[in-house]
């Protein structure tokens, strides 16, 4: 599919799998959600644009590679994103860091949106959105529709798991928008978790189940 990018590195397999057991402790899990981002984030900006700059080593003046543009902003969905910003940050310390903040209706599977916080010149930036879970694509969808209206022209989206449909619905309503999903799963169950997935991700990160 176009614009979206599934991982198939056995260090991001062996590590999901070790996430979705259920018995993995809420600080493995804290652990393993950076470090997948962390590989994820490394292939996910292969294409960032370089500069020439004039250097001076110990040894010579030579001219060199440095990324170009405005520092990159990374912004979780919260809460669940917000497991994920470390791992980003681990390669990408300059980056500006907003926070959209979304949760589900249990009733209507709904996103409701309660916060929006984006650095200055979002306009300007590489805006990475990170969310472990895809699930019907409502929370992503709305995040992105809400960063585009602050201007963002260049967005990311990084997830964990992905359900077949999420990627559907969101490579339908924000054609622009590259997707990089570390694992797609099988379907949506009837309270839309994804199957197998790994449960509730914010509950696990955060030990609120
Ligand atoms: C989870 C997840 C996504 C959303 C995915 O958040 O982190 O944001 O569900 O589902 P969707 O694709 O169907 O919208 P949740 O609403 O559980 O909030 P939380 O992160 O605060 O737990
Ligand atoms: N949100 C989660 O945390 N898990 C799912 O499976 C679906 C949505």
């Amino acid at each position: 599919m176009k614009n979206v990018m599934i991982f198939d590195h056995p260090l991001i397999q062996h590590k999901t799998t070790i996430l979705r057991q259920k018995e993995t402790s809420n600080k493995e899990f804290r652990e393993l959600v950076e470090e997948i981002t962390m590989l994820m984030c490394y292939e996910a900006l292969r294409d960032l644009p370089l500069e020439d700059v004039e250097i001076e080593t110990p040894i010579k003046k030579t001219t060199q590679k440095m990324i170009k543009g405005k520092d990159m902003a990374v912004v979780p969905i919260l809460r669940a994103g917000l497991g994920m910003v470390e791992g980003f940050l681990s390669l990408v310390p300059n980056a500006k860091v907003g926070h959209i903040g979304m949760y589900r209706d249990e009733e209507t599977m709904q996103p409701q949106e309660y916060y929006c916080k984006l650095p200055p010149d979002i306009d300007k930036r590489l805006v990475v959105v990170v969310d472990p879970m895809l699930a019907t694509g409502g929370s992503a969808i709305d995040a992105i529709g809400q960063i585009k209206s602050y201007g963002a022209t260049q967005i990311k989206f990084l997830c964990l798991i992905a359900a077949p449909e999420g990627i559907e619905a969101l490579t339908k309503a924000h054609p622009d928008v590259e997707v990089y999903c570390a694992n797609v799963d099988e379907c949506l169950n009837e309270r839309c978790y994804i199957v197998p997935g790994l449960g509730d991700a914010g509950d696990r990160i955060f030990g609120t189940m």
